[in-house]
């Protein structure tokens, strides 16, 4: 699809609520990510799960990161209330409803097996959780919702292998595989097999690359992996012939800018470089990458992003929703009635 629409001029205050009220599609988004610290304590004291800390105050206190690592310690403690079928259906429900609010129509959701597996729970019990609740979603609230499994980088490939096939039985219930977890010390060509192996099941494949680590992983996440999109990638600007082949080839980055702020990617919102990408022709989105930890949901990012980074414009709002949806993989009718409904939005919104 291409975008021809030219937006109609809106001001500054109108287009924050044409930000919340557009249709979009999310892409990049953990749902271990989505567990807020209310629902961390109840779920600890409904399964008797010890935790670290002595109240939710506490713990929200200890969201202050330095890095990615820095987060993920914190993020993988809190998984580990995680236990039954029911624990991942609620988990998923209570994101899918938030994501109701802020008018996403698609959600394409992470999610970790081995952080759950490895804790001796079922590959069952975490797939039919998420997956029920993704089905239930669609049929009450209209949100349409696919999985995408993710293998955690700091493992190694055997352990990924064994988790793909673990998957098979589930086939069904999941389009695509991703890479997570700590980047810098774990390339993307670590994973060839486990990525071609995927390749081999007509999986869709994506990746994170160039959050923290260096446009070299980039190359190797479209060159060894051959992933239809990058997660995060805005380490892209410090090569030019890389973001020459991202835009040629219009690979979608899945960028994620409160999660940037909040693990110090850019040291403030306002030095982000997504006008930068957006300007250069690439495939930008919005995201929310971990929202509970992250400080926002959709909207947040969005609203905050044009309230902080300058010169975005109306202009660039289209592009980035456009691109959510165009990007996303959905189906061609629904992608289609989404960017009409998005059209609508911003026409409306000139009247
Ligand atoms: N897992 C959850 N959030 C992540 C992020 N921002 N980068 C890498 N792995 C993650
Ligand atoms: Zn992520």
């Amino acid at each position: 699809m291409t975008t021809k629409f030219q937006v109609p001029a809106i001001d500054a205050q109108r287009l924050q609520a044409v930000l919340k009220a557009m249709p979009k599609a999310e892409l990049h988004m953990h749902i271990e990510g989505s567990l807020e610290p209310e629902m961390i304590f109840a779920l600890a004291q409904r399964n008797g799960v010890k935790l670290a800390y002595d109240s939710v105050e506490a713990l929200r206190k200890a969201y202050a990161f330095s890095d990615l690592q820095s987060f993920l310690d914190i993020y993988y403690a809190g998984a580990s209330v995680l236990l039954k079928e029911q624990d991942f259906y609620d988990m998923t429900r209570a994101y899918l409803n938030r994501a109701v609010e802020d008018n996403v129509v698609r959600a394409e959701i992470f999610f970790d097996p081995q952080t759950h597996t490895e804790r001796g729970v079922p590959m069952e019990t975490v797939i039919n959780g998420l997956y029920r609740a993704c089905v239930d979603a669609e049929k009450e609230q209209g949100i349409s919702s696919a999985l995408i499994l993710c293998f955690l980088r700091h493992l190694s490939e055997e352990s990924a292998l064994q988790t793909l096939e673990d998957a098979l039985p589930f086939r069904d219930k999941f389009l695509g595989v991703g890479l997570d977890s700590s980047e810098v010390g774990h390339p993307p060509e670590k994973f060839a097999r486990v990525f071609a192996r995927a390749r081999e099941l007509y999986l869709h494949l994506v990746a994170h690359a160039g959050e923290e680590g260096p446009p070299a992983y980039i190359w190797s996440a479209l060159d060894v992996l051959g992933v239809e999109r990058i997660d995060h990638g805005v380490q892209a600007v410090h090569d030019p012939k890389l973001m020459e082949r991202l835009a040629k080839d219009h690979i979608a980055l899945t960028v994620c800018p409160l999660s940037n702020e909040k693990l110090c990617v850019f040291p403030k919102l306002a030095d982000h470089n997504i006008k930068q990408l957006l300007d250069a022709g690439l495939v930008a989105t919005v995201n929310s990458d971990d929202p509970a930890y992250f400080g926002g949901y959709m909207n947040t990012n969005f609203t905050r992003l044009f309230a902080e980074v300058p010169d975005l414009t109306a202009q660039d709002a289209y592009q980035l929703a456009f691109n959510s949806i165009d990007a996303s993989f959905a189906c061609t009718e629904d992608k289609q009635k989404w960017t009409k409904q998005l059209r609508e939005c911003f026409e409306r919104s000139a009247m």
